[in-house]
Parts: C-alpha cells; structure tokens; sequence
C-alpha cells in the first residue's frame, strides 16, 4: 500500500489481527449490493484521479494499519464511518474538523465515487476510502485507535431471519469496543424501528457501551454536529422519523 508514502505498519505477534481469520466467529459474508448503474465519465473520471491516493488496501493477513501513516501530522485522532453510502456525512464531517482523519469503509463502488466528488469539490485532505466491507479492515487496526465511529442508516435487514446480517451485533461491537479509545462516541442512526430496537438491546446489554440520554429528544433530535445524510432525506421524504444513538466507550 502506498498511500503518500505511508505504508503498512508489521507489528509483533501479540498485536496481529489475522484478516484470514478475523475476530470473528463466523465467516466474514457480504449480502448488500457492490455496484449500481454504471457510472457516468466524468464520476468515474474523479474516482480514477483520486482513488490511488485515496484509498487503503484491503490489509493482508495478519497486517496491522496504524491510521495514524494515513494521515498528515495535523490530524490529531481518526473517526470511523461504515456505510458511508453516498458520503456526504463524512464531507460534511471532514471539512468541519479538518485535524481529524476520517477512514471512511463503503462496499457500494457508486457511492465511493460520489465521496471522492465530495473530496474534490471541498479540497479535503483528511479523508482515506476502504472501497469493501469494513469487517476486513477492523481487524488490522490497533487497540484504541479510533476516537469515533459513525454507523449512519445502516442496512436495517428487518426479517429476525436476516438479523445476524445487521451490522450492529455482537462481533462488531465486541470489535469497536476494542478499537475505541475511552470515553468516544459510537453513533448509531436509523429510521427503521426493527432496527433501532435491535441496536438498543445490542448496545444497552454489551459492557463496554454506555448510553448517553435523558429522555427522547435526545434520541429524536439530531446531535448538534450532525451533517444530514441521503438516506435520512429519503427518510423524512417517505414520513418515517430518524433515531440518533449515541454510546460512549466506557473506561476500561
Ligand atoms: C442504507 S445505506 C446508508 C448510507 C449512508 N450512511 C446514508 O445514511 O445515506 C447503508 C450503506 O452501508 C454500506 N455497507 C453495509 N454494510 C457494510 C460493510 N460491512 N462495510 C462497508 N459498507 C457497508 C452499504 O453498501 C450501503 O451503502
């Protein structure tokens, strides 16, 4: 991988996360959709510019990326958002703090041209693309290195046969819980009520996530640093209402 002359950091045996064998039980599946309509030539244009710089390969196995060879000195912490989808969020995010990294993780390639369209137009410089499924990337990233993770409107996969599809679960938490730093924010959003109750008792049960709420504004208001995403537009503009969870990363 090179990304601006960064690299890949090896690190020691008690360190590895193996990518053949993640730290998950189950195997690794994808059920969501990789492609949309083709993409137009000037899309596919800035994809093609940007991507080689841009992007991070998927981590060989027992690889360990330290975010912090991603990213210019200035950035001070790395975020994480999965599902990016059309990436106006993490813009949005992006060009409000530019001395955080954003490593942004989207399997749907439509979505990770539509980002780097993003990238170009506000001339960011903090944002590096993981263009497959993050679950392939996690388990390469050191303990603690993550000062938030935003899960937007994430596939909300609403038949209890499908549950173990839902990204919020068990594994991936048992994953973030490891790479979050004390005290950081986990933002959970969906206008799906199936989901959101999923996600709930996920969270509310796991011990390394506490729940910051008094009531349901806090849940029903969007936190004040919010960038609206497209999928909560689609939301509003079918009348179904959008929930914000936000967990915090207990003290270890
Ligand atoms: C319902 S869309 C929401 C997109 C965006 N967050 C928004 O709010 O507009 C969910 C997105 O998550 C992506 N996705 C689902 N599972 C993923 C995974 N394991 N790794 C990376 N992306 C994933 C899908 O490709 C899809 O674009």
């Amino acid at each position: 991988m090179d990304l601006a002359g960064n690299g890949w950091i090896w690190l020691t045996p008690s360190n590895l996360h193996s990518v053949s064998e993640p730290e998950t039980t189950s195997r690794v599946l994808y059920y969501g959709r990789r492609k949309g309509k083709p993409l137009t030539t000037a899309r596919q244009g800035v994809a093609d510019r940007l991507l080689p710089q841009l992007k991070i390969d998927a981590p060989p196995a027992g690889g360990v990326l330290d975010p912090r060879t991603l990213f210019s000195n200035s950035v001070t912490e790395t975020w994480l958002e999965v599902g990016f989808g059309g990436g106006e969020h993490l813009a949005g995010h992006a060009e409000h703090n530019p001395n955080v990294g954003i490593i942004g993780a989207e399997v749907f390639i439509n979505g990770v041209a539509s980002l780097t369209r993003h990238i170009e137009q506000k001339s960011l410089k903090n944002v590096r693309i993981f263009n497959d499924d993050v679950r392939f990337l996690l388990p390469a990233l050191p303990d603690q290195c993550l000062s938030r993770v935003f899960v937007m409107f994430p596939d909300p996969w609403p038949k209890a046969r499908h549950a173990k599809r839902r990204f919020v679960g068990p594994e991936n938490l048992n994953t973030l819980a490891r790479l979050m730093r004390d005290g950081t924010e986990l933002r959970v959003a969906s206008d799906h009520p199936v989901y959101i109750h999923w996600a709930l008792e996920q969270l509310t049960q796991h011990p390394a996530f506490q729940w910051q709420v008094d009531g349901p504004e806090d849940w029903l208001t969007p936190p004040p640093d919010h960038v609206t995403t497209r999928y909560q537009l689609k939301a509003q503009k079918e009348g179904r209402t959008s929930h914000f969870l936000r967990f915090f990363r207990k003290s270890r």
